[in-house]
């Protein structure tokens, strides 16, 4: 549908580049005192992507919340996207999405149809995944956002958090990386409509294709890569795995026109954000800048990241080609020699 509203410029930062930066996260919920319970499988002392608590020995609840400003104009496909990406984290444990809750702040001024039509698009995802949106919360607020608490199910033997990867671990990733850059340059009307198209069909495509291949395997570890982009996440999953990464940066499937767009230097806040946060456990070796930028991009619902034992690597790649948007085999773990946790090479 047609709508007045430029939702994008009544945002001051784009989709996942407005999270609040993992060096700056870790510093503000140091102190905080919280309660111990065996039964707490996963917390948010570990950076993973959602909680994970036992209820019995078959199941355990995991919860998640993920809400963020527009990252594009169209108010259905802004709606579709926040729910994609919220549902993800709960994927990325290998759980099963539930129940959701709306989570929602508007410009008191917003057009109430506008506003049916982002939650419409939340609506539609949750409907694909099979989880039911039970009601909510909104706000009147100058900046529009949206996302959902999603509550999900997993069995507490098969939790994947990001801290599990063994040395030998190939590593998997699910979809293509530059949907930052393509994000904030189509903010100033410098994207081609195949790649923003692109962008937007990325951004919509549920994790949960990746999830249901990736639980029949002996996947270690998993995480979404979404605004602390791949090597923010991939730093989080080496150092709580106490292994070291190595990607081969020519199987990674980086967009051509972000790369493009790299290289002019048109690159998100987040990206110099990522980049300070992770840059010192780096070796990129003699990879080009550009594509090095593309690596810092923070990707808004981004495909999931694995650590799969190698024995079952061939199947896991074969299961996952005709399901995800991309799968691509990038690099794999390693034991920690000390130093450097990421290491680059094409
Ligand atoms: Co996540
Ligand atoms: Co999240
Ligand atoms: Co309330």
């Amino acid at each position: 549908m047609e709508c007045d509203v430029k939702l994008t410029k009544l945002a001051k930062c784009a989709g996942c580049g407005a999270k609040v930066g993992a060096g700056t996260l870790a510093k503000l919920l140091g102190d905080m005192k919280v309660l111990q319970d065996p039964n707490l499988i996963v917390g948010y002392d570990k950076s993973d992507d959602a909680s994970v608590y036992k209820l019995t020995d078959d199941i355990a609840l995991v919860q998640t919340v993920d809400f963020f400003p527009p990252i594009c104009d169209d108010p259905f496909t802004f709606g579709q996207i926040a729910a994609t990406n919220a549902l993800s984290d709960v994927y990325a444990m290998g759980g099963e999405p539930k129940l959701a809750l709306n989570i929602m702040a508007v410009p008191n001024d917003m057009p109430s149809e506008t506003v049916h039509e982002i939650l419409r698009g939340g609506y539609d995802k949750a409907f694909e995944a099979g989880t039911i949106i039970t009601g909510g919360h909104s706000i009147f607020d100058d900046e529009p956002k949206y996302g959902l608490a999603v509550t999900g199910f997993v069995h507490p033997d098969k939790v994947l958090t990001n801290s599990g990867a063994r040395p030998g671990d190939v590593l998997f990733l699910t979809k293509p990386i530059g949907i930052g850059i393509l994000t904030t340059a189509a903010k100033v009307g410098m994207v081609s409509k195949e790649s923003m198209d692109l962008a937007l069909k990325l951004m919509t495509t549920l994790n949960k294709s990746a999830r249901d291949a990736m639980v029949r395997y002996r996947v270690h570890a998993c995480t979404d890569v979404t605004g602390f982009s791949l090597l923010g996440h991939g730093l989080e999953m080496a150092q709580g795995s106490d292994v070291e990464i190595h990607l081969d940066v020519s199987n990674i499937d980086l967009i051509s026109e972000s790369l493009e767009l790299a290289k002019l230097g048109i690159l998100p806040e987040g990206m110099y954000r990522n980049r300070a946060f992770a840059e010192d456990q780096v070796d990129a070796g003699d990879l080009e800048t550009a594509k090095q930028d593309m690596l810092y991009d923070p990707q808004t619902a981004g495909g999931l990241l694995m650590a799969v034992d190698p024995a079952d690597a061939d199947a896991l790649y074969a299961d996952l080609k005709g399901v995800v948007p991309s799968a691509q085999r990038i690099g794999v773990a390693k034991e920690y020699r000390g130093g450097k946790r990421i290491f680059l090479s094409e």
